[in-house]
């Protein structure tokens, strides 16, 4: 035997800096999953909220105390072995004894991550079978995705149709009340999109042509926020969603305001002139405003009536009872906020609190971000990467450019904040 040259020093560095950055890894992963709930991460899973993503927590945390033991155990054996077992350059001609296979150790190291696995999947498939439970008493909401927000229609009088009358359709903002469960139908307009509201459940993808099935319950109130989690093209990282979660009180009252056709504006006011803006200018053909530009016609075949306009945008009949527009990257209110990213983030407000507005009540004017309005409807893709050109089928990604005027941009604002 020749004697084996020493390692050399590149190879030896390398793996210091391998050590040095697992352990780094490692060390924030532990650090997350003990320190992480403490403040509010807007899109944790380790802060649940509510039934469903206690379930899951409730199988994370001890999945996850048995990898740390493991982990542990196989990092700590490899450096160990490493270190007590290296070239130490003085006996080099010794050749180390060779083994081939001990029996009860290759049984052992096959058999006990067999049954590790098969009691985590025991217990994975029993959560699988709770979160998929239906919930028969549960609100009924069709969630659709559509390139670059969020729509959703209640099926208030429970009837299996989300979109009759009495029923009602808002977009970007999920308000359910505290402690019910709320029956998803999760589909998509386009293509595929993601819905994930980490605060109180887990993921379900919305797939054309699909109802998925999915649930969300909170047993606190709060604002959640929510991101689209399948890439879905330009905007995807745009695609954002806030579930706020009220008390019983404020959730009838906001049902009962959300039912109410849209604020008629005062004859000869400059929120009229703005009416008569969205009816004449494209907006009223994608967004529709109830009892303003839903117009519809009856099928006298299948008897059932058809709106005509296309509702592929937000309904804007109770617009500033939310708190975000934009696919919810931006707020409706407090302009010195306007994304939301300032401030303390254990105060859900900063995610643009619509205040008495929110169930139908005054809004408060001077709150309004009107600089982002403006900017939003003078060049819409400024704000949010669209591509609002006519693809085969006649729809529009995202909302074009109008080519608006100053007096105009004002007149529709003084209309859009109205409607509360
Ligand atoms: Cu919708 Cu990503």
């Amino acid at each position: 035997m020749s004697p084996s040259p020493r390692t050399p020093l590149a190879v030896r560095i390398f793996g210091g800096f391998v050590v040095v950055i697992v352990t780094l890894v490692f060390g924030l992963m532990v650090k997350e999953f003990i320190w992480g709930g403490r403040t509010l991460h807007e899109l944790t899973t380790l802060d649940p909220k509510g039934t469903f993503s206690n379930d899951i927590q409730n199988l994370v945390n001890p999945v996850f105390a048995v990898a740390m033991v493991i982990g542990i155990a196989v990092i700590g054996g490899v450096g160990f072995i490493a270190w007590h077992f290296r070239d130490k350059g003085d006996d080099a001609e010794e050749f180390p004894v060779q083994l081939h296979g001990k029996t009860s150790f290759e049984i052992g190291w096959t058999a006990l991550p067999a049954l590790i696995l098969a009691v985590v999947g025991v217990f994975t498939v029993l959560t699988l079978i709770q979160l998929n439970k239906p919930a028969p008493e549960a609100l009924k909401v069709e969630v659709y995705g559509q390139q670059w927000w969020w729509g959703f229609h209640y099926d208030m009088n429970g009837d299996g149709n989300y979109q009759g009358d009495g029923d009602i359709t808002t977009a970007t903002e999920l308000v359910i009340p505290v402690g019910r469960t709320v029956e998803l139908s999760v589909t998509s307009n386009d293509v595929i999109h993601s819905f994930w509201i980490p605060a109180l459940n887990g993921k379900r993808d919305a797939v054309p042509g699909q109802h998925h099935p999915w649930k969300l319950q909170s047993n606190t109130i709060g604002v959640y926020r929510g991101q689209c989690t399948e890439f879905c093209g330009l905007s995807h990282a745009n695609m954002r969603m806030i579930v706020r979660v009220v008390s019983q009180a404020d959730y009838d009252a906001w049902v009962a305001n959300q039912l109410k056709p849209a604020r008629e504006p005062e004859p000869g006011s400059q929120a009229a002139a703005g009416q008569a803006i969205f009816k004449a200018q494209l907006c009223s053909s994608c967004h529709l405003i109830n009892g303003v530009s839903n117009d519809s016609v009856n099928n006298p075949t299948t008897g059932v009536t058809h709106q005509l306009q296309s509702g592929v945008a937000p309904n804007l009949t109770h617009f500033m009872t939310r708190g975000t527009f934009i696919g919810s990257i931006q707020n409706l209110y407090d302009p010195t906020n306007p994304d939301g990213s300032a401030g303390d983030p254990n105060d859900v407000s900063r995610f643009g609190d619509p205040g008495d507005a929110l169930t139908g009540g005054t809004i408060d004017q001077s709150r309004v971000n009107r600089p982002t309005l403006e900017a939003w409807l003078r060049n819409p893709s400024g704000l949010k990467p669209m591509s609002p050109v006519k693809d085969k089928a006649g729809l529009l990604r995202g909302m074009p450019n109008l080519g608006l005027t100053e007096a105009q941009i004002d007149q529709l604002i003084a209309y859009l904040t109205t409607l509360n």
